[in-house]
């Protein structure tokens, strides 16, 4: 049987219509919190998510917002906290690609990767730690005010050649993770980054579709197999609950071990 442990609480998960953010509302779910499933686009796939994790007998609402839009976000929040009560969990996954050579990189491609990469997590936690401490502390709920979990990437610490867009996102999430840990640390909010290597989701198709790619990919983890969103879905559970309630400012690697570099396993 699932521990219930995050029975009680309430998650808003970005993006979790599909790939990771799908992985991460899911696990969730299954771990008893209530779940807000945020999609920009494609409904059906939310309702999709909602259903399956009311098919554990959690709570779960599927809710419209583009994570770049002040206004939206603004809504969303309130949406949830009249369904729900409030928020305890917030998972600030909603990201993109947009992939160019940096010399062809349009201001439209930055702007749209940092909007919703960046700006999208500002907006969001802004909303999230207002509402941690309007409501106050519930013990029995949790030791922690609140909990704010920020998608990042093995990119806010490995540069990437032709995604400079994406990785500066990331690394921005590194700083604006630790200091939103260091201003809200005292008043009992948990702020970490989860930082997935390849997961197999649809924003990396070309590096898992055939089987060259996959070949080539594996080169790259010594632990030789691509990520799962459950993967990244079982990390968020312990990172939204009081078994890591002294984990605060951290980046979690979930990579199997692509930042341990394994071109040099025989070089160098
Ligand atoms: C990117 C993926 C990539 C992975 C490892 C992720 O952050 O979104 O496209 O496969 O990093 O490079």
């Amino acid at each position: 049987m699932v521990d219930k442990k995050l029975s009680g609480q309430t998650a808003l998960v970005t993006g979790a219509n599909s790939g990771i953010g799908e992985g991460v509302a899911i696990s969730l779910g299954e771990a008893g919190a209530n779940v807000v499933v945020n999609y920009v686009s494609k409904p059906e796939t939310a309702q999709a998510v909602v259903d399956k994790i009311k098919s554990f007998g959690s709570k779960a609402i599927a809710l419209q917002a583009d994570v770049s839009n002040e206004e939206q976000v603004i809504s969303m929040f309130k949406q949830a906290i009249k369904e729900f009560g409030t928020i305890d969990i917030l998972v600030n996954n909603a990201g993109l690609q947009k992939d160019a050579k940096f010399d062809e990189m349009t201001l439209s491609q930055w702007n749209i990767v940092m909007n919703v990469n960046l700006t999208g997590q500002f907006l969001c936690a802004r909303e999230a730690i207002k509402e941690f401490m309007k409501r106050g502390p519930v013990p029995e709920r949790s030791q922690a005010l609140g909990k704010i979990i920020c998608m990042s990437s093995v990119h806010e610490l490995i540069p990437w050649a032709g995604h400079v867009n994406y990785a500066s996102s990331k690394g921005a999430i590194r700083m604006f993770m630790q200091s939103l840990a260091q201003e809200y640390g005292d008043r009992k909010i948990r702020v970490n980054s989860i930082c997935p290597g390849a997961i197999q989701t649809p924003i990396n198709t070309d590096a898992w579709a055939t089987p060259e790619a996959l070949n080539s990919l594996m080169s790259l983890i010594p632990y030789n197999r691509i990520g799962q969103p459950s993967d990244i879905g079982k990390l968020a559970v312990f990172l939204a609950s009081d078994d890591s309630d002294y984990i605060t400012g951290a980046s979690i690697f979930i990579d199997g071990g692509m930042t341990v570099f394994e071109g040099f396993a025989t070089g160098g």
